[in-house]
């Protein structure tokens, strides 16, 4: 999908203006980009000024992100079922963003909690955004979230703010990270 130009559900310009509300003066920041691909977003995180790492499992998709970056940019290639990052320093990251990546993953709950509990700085935050999918969907199609999924992802966090878009069918999910 990489390599093709393909892309499911590309950013919605009324996801970026939600971004931006919810996370103005973010520069100097240190972000991850979970799930990055190509890495459009993770290329916008750096032109907000955040000092921000992206991090994919997929090579073809890293070297696309590497070749459109003008300036070198930390990309990591790793499969985050599998665990936390190579030079990760625990609890250092202000803001994990994962767009249409954590339901790809084998144990989305797990990844959750890791980012809660190793990735994030007390408060830090995560912004994830998802397809809402129907149970139907999430039986039959990879990726999406259901409304069941959706409603637990604030569990074990101090603060949980969801925005359904209007002009895609995805959910976006602010997470607060305890305070201590
Ligand atoms: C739908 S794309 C979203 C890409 C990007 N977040 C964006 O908004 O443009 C999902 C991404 O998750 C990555 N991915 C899926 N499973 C993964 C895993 N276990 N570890 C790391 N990346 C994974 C895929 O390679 C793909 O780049």
């Amino acid at each position: 999908m990489a390599t093709s130009g393909v892309y499911l559900h590309p950013l919605a310009a009324e996801e970026l203006r939600l971004f931006e509300q919810r996370f103005p003066g973010h520069r100097g920041k240190k972000a991850v980009d979970a799930g990055c691909g190509t890495g459009d977003f993770t290329r916008y995180l750096y032109a907000s000024g955040m000092d921000v790492t992206g991090i994919d499992w997929s090579p073809s998709s890293i070297t696309l992100a590497r070749q459109a970056t003008p300036c070198p940019l930390p990309y990591v290639i790793h499969d985050l079922s599998l665990g936390d990052p190579p030079g990760l320093i625990a609890r250092s990251v202000d803001l994990v963003v994962c767009r249409q990546t954590v339901s790809l993953l084998d144990d989305p709950d797990a990844f959750l909690y890791r980012v809660r509990t190793n990735w994030l700085r007390a408060g830090g935050q995560l912004y994830l955004s998802e397809v809402r999918a129907t149970d139907h969907e999430a039986r039959t199609l990879r990726g999406g979230m259901t409304e069941q999924h959706l409603a637990r992802l604030g569990d074990g966090w101090a603060h949980a703010t969801r925005y359904d878009l209007t002009s895609q069918r995805v959910a976006c999910v602010i997470l607060r990270s305890p305070a201590s």
